[in-house]
């Protein structure tokens, strides 16, 4: 309600990008007193679940976009998160593309972003981390995204770049997330079609594979981000190549390029999220399911903005699922509240356990 009333006012008079930057500096130096605003992670023996080997506290994480550059990753678990996906980096740092490039659109709750992979380089990042993790546990699992340097070209260059930002983050991250969807990254979803798909994750994999031979440990788990604009028979392409190369997971969806009828006038460029995202990404999910059966974990994102919405993803396959632009729009404890309505409709619904209904409405 303070968020709504208040705060939310104050945030939408500035640009949204100075908007969200100022924020997460709030929070990443006084995070002692985003621990106080915030509280202890929200769990619950219903809510806890394990997926690819990783528990997680609840299963509403952070998705990637937001803390871009790991700078709050101890405050999001305070505000209800049961996970964080950090990134999108690459292994180059990079300035992103020209701005005004973070666009909001109010009446639909909806974000059109087109930053194009701002971020401070795998290195600095990694070491953020580090500092960030020594000698104390993080409060929830941390997942890292990483993308394609921008100006890097050629097959082999582009395996090349990726590796080198997996081997940055193997042995920090609980598991990484490989962005082959965003629409800002000119070529970018080039990477989804099927053989280049197999040679990208088949080079990871041996990559994480080769890290815990030579460093000790499991692999790291990989997972793969799927965009929300691909046709049914390319979807089911991309997930039997992310199973056949051993990806611990599918993260459906990222932005989409399409415009519903209602934003046929809204004439900026990027990828659309939050509201109008929603059906599109609930549907290439119930694809996935359906095409997979279960056989590779599910992680939906994708204009979820409720306990309804999570609910209704969950029972449509996914194993977790993640919010951000309904953070912008609901305030910081829109995570809380998601699960604390998951709990609701669990008591209502007579499930002891979130798992319980993983796909029961395939
Ligand atoms: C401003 C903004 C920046 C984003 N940046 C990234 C990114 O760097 N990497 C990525 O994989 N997804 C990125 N996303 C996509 C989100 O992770 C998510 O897939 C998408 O927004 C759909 O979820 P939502 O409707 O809950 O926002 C971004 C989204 C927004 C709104």
């Amino acid at each position: 309600m303070i968020y709504k009333r208040a705060l939310r006012p104050l945030l939408f008079s500035r640009d949204a990008e100075w908007a969200h930057e100022y924020t997460l500096e709030m929070l990443r130096h006084i995070p002692s007193a985003a621990a106080r605003l915030g509280g202890p992670v929200v769990t619950h023996k219903a809510l806890q679940t394990e997926v690819a080997g990783i528990k997680f506290p609840n299963p509403v994480g952070l998705a990637a976009g937001c803390d871009k550059n790991a700078v709050a990753i101890r405050v999001w678990p305070r505000f209800g998160f049961g996970f964080v996906e950090v990134g999108t980096i690459t292994a180059e740092a990079q300035p992103g593309n020209p701005k005004p490039r973070v666009f909001r659109i109010p009446r639909e709750e909806a974000i059109v972003n087109r930053l194009g992979f701002n971020n401070d380089g795998c290195e600095v990042v990694a070491h953020r981390i580090a500092a960030l993790r020594r000698g104390r546990s993080l409060p929830t699992p941390l997942a890292v995204n990483i993308g394609k340097t921008r100006r890097i070209s050629g097959d082999t260059a582009v395996l090349n770049d990726y590796k080198e930002s997996l081997r940055r983050f193997a042995r920090l991250a609980d598991f990484i997330v490989v962005n082959v969807s965003s629409p800002n990254t000119p070529g970018l979803r080039d990477w989804l079609q099927s053989s280049r798909l197999h040679d990208l994750l088949s080079a990871l994999k041996n990559e994480a594979n080769a890290i815990a031979l030579q460093k000790g440990g499991t692999p790291v788990p990989l997972m793969v981000k799927v965009s929300p604009d691909m046709e049914p028979d390319d979807l089911k392409a991309a997930a039997d190549t992310a199973i056949a190369c051993g990806m611990a997971g599918i993260v459906a969806t990222n932005t989409t390029i399409t415009r519903p009828d209602s934003l046929s006038d809204f004439g900026e460029a990027g990828g659309l999220s939050g509201r109008p995202l929603k059906e599109r990404s609930l549907t290439v999910l119930r694809t996935l399911y359906s095409h997979c059966g279960g056989s590779i974990p599910l992680i939906g994102v994708g204009g979820i903005s409720n306990a309804e919405d999570a609910y209704e993803r969950i029972r449509a396959g996914a194993s977790l699922v993640q919010i951000y632009t309904a953070m912008i729009y609901n305030g910081p404890y829109a995570a809380k509240s998601i699960n604390l309505g998951l709990l609701k409709l669990m008591e209502r619904d007579g499930i002891k356990s979130v798992s319980q209904i993983i796909g029961a409405d395939s």
